[in-house]
């Protein structure tokens, strides 16, 4: 019953058809016909081939169920349907009486700050929720639509909490209206081999200026006032090179309400980070690894990433990191545990609650780097990421061209080279323009070794590369050159094709 609730609510949000079977996909034999005589019907070949490329793209989600196939696109917990406030309550059958008995928890996602006029001004965001309490019976319920061929009974131990736990977490009741206070605090424990330095002063009480909203979150720039603690200041933004951090506890939180905010000088470079496919293996683009590997199988570093952000972190000490992922808020806490375990510590961004309509789940990214880009004028940036996410396809090239100068290195992982599950189409189209110097689509971690990220040299020359500045990785071969020397028809009926996709892609989101 509970499923089939929240089955309905979830795709009463999704309008997604039901998946075809896998399909292997064969070369349609409308492709290979040559130039057709001019009688045939265009409309008829056409047709064709949208048949097999949607039966294509729908086989590549097949194997989850439909109404979680939005799962797919930019994140594994990508999903503008997870419910939110009331509907949680009423999924749950609790009642606000059981709800007022537990306490208010604060979600506090890591900050980052920049020097202005008035001092450090710091971007506090977050999320108050309240964890109802819901029977193991009941979340194993829950957490069973979201495992694929297995169910919570199936998995080992460590694997049942985490599919309890990501699934607790997902079912939460945001809190809205509520007054938020953090308390900065100078006792920032300083890690061995990191570049960032504690405050030396800044500790002090700060009120939001607003209320959370309706759907529990906050997001502001507070300003510091410059509090000395035993004769110790902050230090301006314009007189160190050092990331400062200090950290901030929401009040009146079971002590989960910490975080630590980086204080990020002028200038300097940032590396802006992705996370599912690039420092964690995800396999999106194979929905149902993609689910186990999130709910059921222990966060798992991609291969020797964690070196080479290590000897960033090192070789660079004066950068600063940011972890920008557009998996929705409620996994923040998991991701957050996983990264500084296994990467260097910095500021974190995940998708707010309400970004949730189609439209603005394809906008997040976007979104939340331009808040970066806007905040840091004067700091160069090293973006990261994989070919599996149309959106950073995308917003990273874009970004080279809309600030011009503050692109320092575009490092794309091409996923589909080194796993050929990957099967999801990817536009290389923006990054035409852009010197090859400043760009590098690579296969593993080692091809990242030993660049002079500092002054630009971004590209490591035995490393191949094969961007032809337009849909690549299509089925059917339709992206190759071959299909174009064909005929006229060949090409029109790509365009076509790719339209599909695309459409298709955007659906999933
Ligand atoms: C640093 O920034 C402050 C505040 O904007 C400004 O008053 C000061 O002149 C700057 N100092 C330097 C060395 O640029
Ligand atoms: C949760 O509910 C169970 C069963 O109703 C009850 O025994 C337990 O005390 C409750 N726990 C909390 C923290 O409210
Ligand atoms: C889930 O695990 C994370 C990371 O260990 C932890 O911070 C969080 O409190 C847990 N959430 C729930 C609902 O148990
Ligand atoms: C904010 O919330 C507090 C309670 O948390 C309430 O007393 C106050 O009136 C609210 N402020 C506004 C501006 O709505
Ligand atoms: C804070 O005050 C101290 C002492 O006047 C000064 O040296 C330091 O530059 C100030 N820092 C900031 C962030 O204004
Ligand atoms: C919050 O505190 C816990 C326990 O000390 C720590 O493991 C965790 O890293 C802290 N979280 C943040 C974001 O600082
Ligand atoms: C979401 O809220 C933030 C502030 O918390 C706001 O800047 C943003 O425009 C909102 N986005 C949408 C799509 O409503
Ligand atoms: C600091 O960040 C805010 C918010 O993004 C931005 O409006 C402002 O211009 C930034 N200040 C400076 C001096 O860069
Ligand atoms: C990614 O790797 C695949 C498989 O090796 C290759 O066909 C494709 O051209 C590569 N893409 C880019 C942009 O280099
Ligand atoms: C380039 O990639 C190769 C192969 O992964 C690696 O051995 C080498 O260290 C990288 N860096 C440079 C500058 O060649
Ligand atoms: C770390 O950086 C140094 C200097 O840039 C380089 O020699 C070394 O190969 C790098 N190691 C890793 C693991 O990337
Ligand atoms: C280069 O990319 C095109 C378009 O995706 C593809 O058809 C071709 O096989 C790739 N070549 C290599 C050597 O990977």
């Amino acid at each position: 019953m509970l499923t089939a609730a929240f089955l309905g609510l979830v795709s009463a949000v999704m309008a997604i058809p039901a998946p075809a079977p896998v399909a292997e996909p064969t070369i349609p034999a409308a492709i290979v016909v040559r130039v057709p005589e001019p009688t045939a019907a265009p409309d008829l070949i056409e047709r064709n081939i949208i048949d097999d490329v949607e039966t294509y793209v729908e086989g590549i989600v097949s194997d989850v169920a439909s109404s979680i196939s939005s799962l797919v696109n930019s994140g594994i917990l990508d999903f503008h349907g997870f419910p939110t406030g009331t509907a949680v309550e009423k999924t749950l059958g609790i009642s606000d009486d059981d709800l007022d008995a537990q306490p208010t928890q604060v979600l506090n996602i890591p900050p980052y700050a920049n020097w202005t006029d008035a001092g450090w001004s710091v971007r506090v965001h977050g999320n108050v929720y309240k964890l109802p309490n819901v029977s193991q019976d009941k979340i194993d319920d829950l957490a069973n639509v979201f495992l694929i061929d297995t169910e919570v009974d199936e998995l080992s131990d460590s694997g049942k909490a985490q599919a309890r736990n990501l699934t607790r977490s997902i079912f939460v009741v945001q809190q809205d209206d509520e007054s938020v206070t953090v308390d900065f605090v100078n006792n920032f424990q300083v890690a061995d081999g990191s570049g960032v330095v504690s405050a030396k002063g800044g500790s002090q009480k700060i009120k939001l200026p607003y209320n959370t909203t309706e759907e529990g979150d906050f997001d502001t720039f507070v300003t510091l006032r410059n509090t000395s603690d035993s004769g110790g200041y902050l230090t301006p933004g314009n007189e160190t090179s050092r990331v400062q951090a200090i950290n901030l506890y929401a009040e009146g939180t079971n002590n989960n309400g910490n975080s630590t905010a980086y204080l990020v000088p002028t200038e300097g470079i940032t590396i802006i980070s992705d996370i599912d496919d690039i420092l964690r293996v995800t396999k999106i683009y194979e929905p149902k690894e993609g689910l186990l590997n999130t709910f059921a199988r222990a966060f798992t570093p991609w291969r020797n990433m964690p070196d080479i952000y290590a000897n960033w972190s090192t070789s660079l000490p004066e950068t600063h990191f940011h972890y920008l992922t557009t998996t929705p808020e409620q996994g923040t806490r998991n991701y957050m545990e996983f990264i500084y375990d296994t990467y260097p510590l910095g500021s974190f961004d995940t998708r707010p609650l309400n970004f949730s309509d189609v439209s603005a789940t394809l906008a997040i990214r976007r979104f939340l780097l331009d808040k970066v880009f806007q905040t840091f004028p004067n700091r160069r940036f090293v973006l990261v990421a994989d070919t599996s996410n149309s959106d950073v396809m995308k917003a990273y090239p874009a970004l080279y061209k809309d600030y011009p100068g503050q692109v320092q290195c575009i490092f794309l992982r091409n996923t589909s080279a080194t796993d050929e599950g990957d099967r999801f189409p990817y536009n290389t189209e923006g990054f035409k323009d852009i010197p090859q110097e400043r760009y590098m689509f690579f296969k593993v971690p080692d091809d990242l070794r030993n660049l002079d990220i500092a002054n630009g040299h971004c590209y490591n020359s035995s490393i191949k590369q094969n961007v032809t500045f337009d849909y690549q990785g299509l089925p059917f071969g339709l992206s190759d050159d071959d299909n174009a020397a064909s005929g006229g028809v060949a090409p029109r009926l790509g365009t076509v094709a790719v339209g599909v996709v695309v459409g298709l892609l955007a659906l999933l989101v």
